[in-house]
Order: C-alpha cells, then structure tokens, then sequence
C-alpha cells in the first residue's frame, strides 16, 4: 500500500481539507504515514492570507525536494491556496510534481496516478458547487473529543485585503442534511464537541435554512456534544444568531467577531462593510443577550494609508470591547486584491511592526484582565487531554474558549468536568475541581 504524508498549514478549513484528501486518498487505496521518510506521496496543504506564510511553506517544498532526491519516484504535491494562487508557476520550479486547488481534491487519485508516470498534473479549476458534502473525513485530531465540520466553502465578500476569495472562489453552502449528519456520525463515534465552519457562517443558507436554524439542528442532536462555530462576520450576525444562541446551554458562548480596525476610514477601504458604531453595538447586543459570552477578534495593523490617530482607533476600540484574546497581524500585501491593485502598501515595515508590538502588548493586559474576572468563578470544562506542562494536570477549555489546567488523575479525554479558577496567568485559567 502506497502511503501518503500531508503537512498541513492555515485555518481550520485547511485542517478539515486534509481530512476529507485523506478519505478520498483512503478510499482510492493509500494509507496515511506521519513519517515523512517513509511516505511515497509527501503533500503541503497550503494558505497563502500573508506572505509570511507562503515563505514558510517554500521552505519546506526545498526539504520535500531534497526527499525526492534521496528516494526518486516520491512524489511531491501541493494543495491547497498556494496551489491556486500562484497554479503552474509551482511546477516550473521542478520540485513539484503535483498541483491541486481547494475544489479539485476528488481528481487527487487519477492526478497522484498520472505524476508517477512522470508528468507533472495540475487541476486548479474552481468549482460553483463542490463542498464534499458526501465525504465523511477521516478525523486527524489525536484526543477524538473534538471535531470541525465544514459548512460551507469560499467567501463572496472581497475585503480589499483578502486573497481568499480568489484562492477558495465564490461562497456556496453545504447541505444541511449531510452537515447534520456528520454531526450524528461524529457523536456516534465518541466526539463530544463539533466545530462548524465556513469564513463568514452568518451568510449560510441552503434552501431556507439559514445559520441560526443550522446550529439549532446540530445543537439538538444532543445536549451533551458541544457546538462551537467559526468565523462570524460583523456585518451579517443577526440577532435570530445571537438568540438562538442563548437558547441552546450546548452551544458554547463565544463568538470570534473580527473586527480588523478601529477606525471607520479604515474599515471603509478595506470594504469590511460596517463601522465602528456598528460593530460596537452588535458587541452590546451579544453581550445585552449573553453576559457571559466570550469574544475573540483579529486585526491588521499598518494597512494601507492607516495614519497614527487611525491605528489609535483600533487600540481603543480593543480596550472598549475587552476581548478575550485576539489573533493581530501586521497588513501583507496579496497579489490580485483590491488593495494591491489600488492602494500602495505605504506604512514603513518598521511602524507596521512597531504598532503591532503595541497592539498585542494591549491585548495580553486585556487577555489578563479578563482571566481575573474569572477567578473564584466555577465552570463546566471538557477535557482534553493531559496538560502540556504536567502530566499529573488535564486541561480542556470552557464554553468560552479560556483553557483551564487542573490537577487530576481521575478524568480523561471527553469527561465533562467542573472546576474552580484559583488564579491565572495571560493564557490559562488555573483551576481545582469541585
Ligand atoms: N473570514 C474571516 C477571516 C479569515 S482570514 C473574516 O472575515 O473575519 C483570518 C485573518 O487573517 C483575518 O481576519 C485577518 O485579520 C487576517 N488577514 C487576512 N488577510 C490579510 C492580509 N492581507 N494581511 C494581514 N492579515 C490578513
Ligand atoms: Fe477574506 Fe473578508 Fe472573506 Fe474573511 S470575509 S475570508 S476577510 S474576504
Ligand atoms: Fe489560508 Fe486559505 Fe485558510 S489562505 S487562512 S488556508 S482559506
């Protein structure tokens, strides 16, 4: 049996591809290796949002390379948004011999079968109605207490900044039948928390039903599985969400809400398609409905023309909401964006970098903050697995997203448990259970 090594890089989405290539791989005969020396297939899942990532990933195609070398006949591919932005110019290099964009995964066994014969093959074509509703994937997660569910794939709203709209092409939902039943299929086989995701679930709606009566199917399947979601759009979370939300004690209370800047200028040339005042007032909402809801954001620094006062903006708007945590990253020009096309990339690497350090300092005082609050609070975790740190500790996160670590031998993996946070630091909850 031919076996198959993928590395996987981006979102969660990117997680979940390689799950459904390894049960289209699965079923067309290859097993799976996480030994790269031993694998006669090696693949990168590539992301492409910033530059920085897309270095990354060149660097390791070299290491592939050198694998080819020492063993010819490996074969070496690359899927994913690096696979669709930069196409054939990946093969031009010769140290790939396979490329295959995000909708052209069924093709992988007849492309994998074809580059052994020693021609490079190719399938970037985009597609209106691929979501691989049908394609149960086959779970890489080492705890099996937590599972993503894809439902729904592309994105339609072109944020000036963004490549992937043109790495995953226009927006289209997933059956919600087949999502249900994969939620069904996941608890039949031990999962106690699923992930739905797309990059911008509010917009899902397959024939009638939109995302808030979606996450009430999947919520009502089961009150013991946990149901998270992720991404939200601030312009399109309604507040039938948010309710439905809070009626459901299953469905965890956080909401990632990126909110990219502060400042309304900004937010405008970026096409984010709300201001300021609206974000804020979804956030009152949210919280009017939900006290307890964690929120998350990310944001970019130093895009295009952001001024010193404007990027004031973003600090203050982080220290108004409060977040939980935050992913904040510094503006990479994309190729093909709006942004790229109509905007020079102006702000100096160093005032980019300067105001990024800014930023995270402000959010680990607010991520720290916001533990306190928690202190002397009790909470229903879901645990994990052991804690990093010590094996005499588990860790497992609340509805919120915090982890908590606590001392205990008893629990394992997928027990529900209640502890008491006695203290914390910027990134855990340091808990005992009652
Ligand atoms: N669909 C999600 C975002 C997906 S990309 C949404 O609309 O919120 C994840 C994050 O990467 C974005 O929220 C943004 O903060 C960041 N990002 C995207 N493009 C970027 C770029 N060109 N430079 C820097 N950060 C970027
Ligand atoms: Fe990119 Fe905007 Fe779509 Fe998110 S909503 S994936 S930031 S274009
Ligand atoms: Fe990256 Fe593509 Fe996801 S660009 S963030 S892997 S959609």
């Amino acid at each position: 049996m031919k076996k198959v090594y993928i590395e996987t890089y981006g979102c969660q989405m990117n997680v979940n591809d390689t799950e459904v290539v390894f049960s289209i791989l699965g079923k067309a005969g290859y097993g799976r290796t996480e030994d790269m020396s031993e694998a006669d297939v090696i693949m990168a899942n590539t992301c492409s949002i910033r530059d920085n990532a897309e270095q990354r990933i060149r660097g390791r195609i070299d290491q592939f390379a050198g694998q080819k070398k020492a063993r010819p006949g490996v074969i070496v591919g690359i899927l994913g948004c690096m696979a669709e932005r930069l196409k054939d110019a990946l093969l031009e290099s010769g140290k790939v011999d396979l490329v295959a964009g995000p909708d052209a995964y069924r093709s992988l066994p007849a492309l994998i079968e074809a580059a052994g014969d020693g021609h490079p093959q190719i399938n970037v074509e985009l597609s209106r109605e691929e979501t691989y509703g049908d394609i149960s994937p086959v779970r890489l997660d080492m705890n099996g207490v937590s599972a993503f569910i894809s439902i729904m794939r592309g994105c339609n709203n072109v944020c000036s900044y963004c490549v992937v709209p043109y790495t995953r092409g226009a927006e289209r939902s997933r059956d919600c039948h087949s999502i249900v039943r994969e939620a069904c299929d996941c608890i039949a086989k031990g999962y106690r928390e699923v992930t739905l995701l797309g990059q911008n679930v509010d917009s899902y709606m397959y024939e009638g039903v939109n995302f808030a009566k979606l996450l009430a199917m999947v919520a009502e399947l089961s009150p013991s599985l946990r149901v998270r979601f992720s991404t939200s759009h601030p312009k399109d979370i309604s507040d039938e969400l948010i309710h439905t939300m809070a009626r459901y004690g299953n469905v965890c209370r956080h909401i990632h809400l990126p909110v990219q800047s502060g400042n309304d200028r900004i937010l405008e040339k970026m096409r984010r398609r709300y201001n300021r005042e609206w974000y804020l007032e979804r956030v009152a909402k949210i919280r009017s409905v939900m006290p307890d809801c964690g929120i998350t954001t990310d944001a970019i620094v130093g895009f295009c023309s952001e001024t010193e006062e404007e990027f004031r903006d973003t600090l203050s708007i982080f220290s108004e909401v409060g977040y939980d945590s935050a992913f904040m990253f510094n503006y990479s020009e994309r190729p093909g964006t709006l942004a790229s096309r109509n905007y020079p990339d102006d702000i100096p690497q160093e005032v980019k970098t300067r105001r990024l350090e800014e930023l995270i300092a402000l959010q680990n005082r607010l991520s720290l903050e916001s533990n306190r609050r928690d202190i002397g609070k009790e909470f229903q975790v879901l645990v994990e697995g052991p804690s990093k740190k010590n094996a005499a500790e588990l860790c497992g996160r609340t509805g919120s997203n915090k982890m908590c670590v606590w001392p205990d031998i008893t629990h394992h993996a997928g027990d529900y448990v209640r502890v008491k946070v006695l203290d914390c630091t910027q990134a855990t909850l340091i808990c005992k259970l009652v």
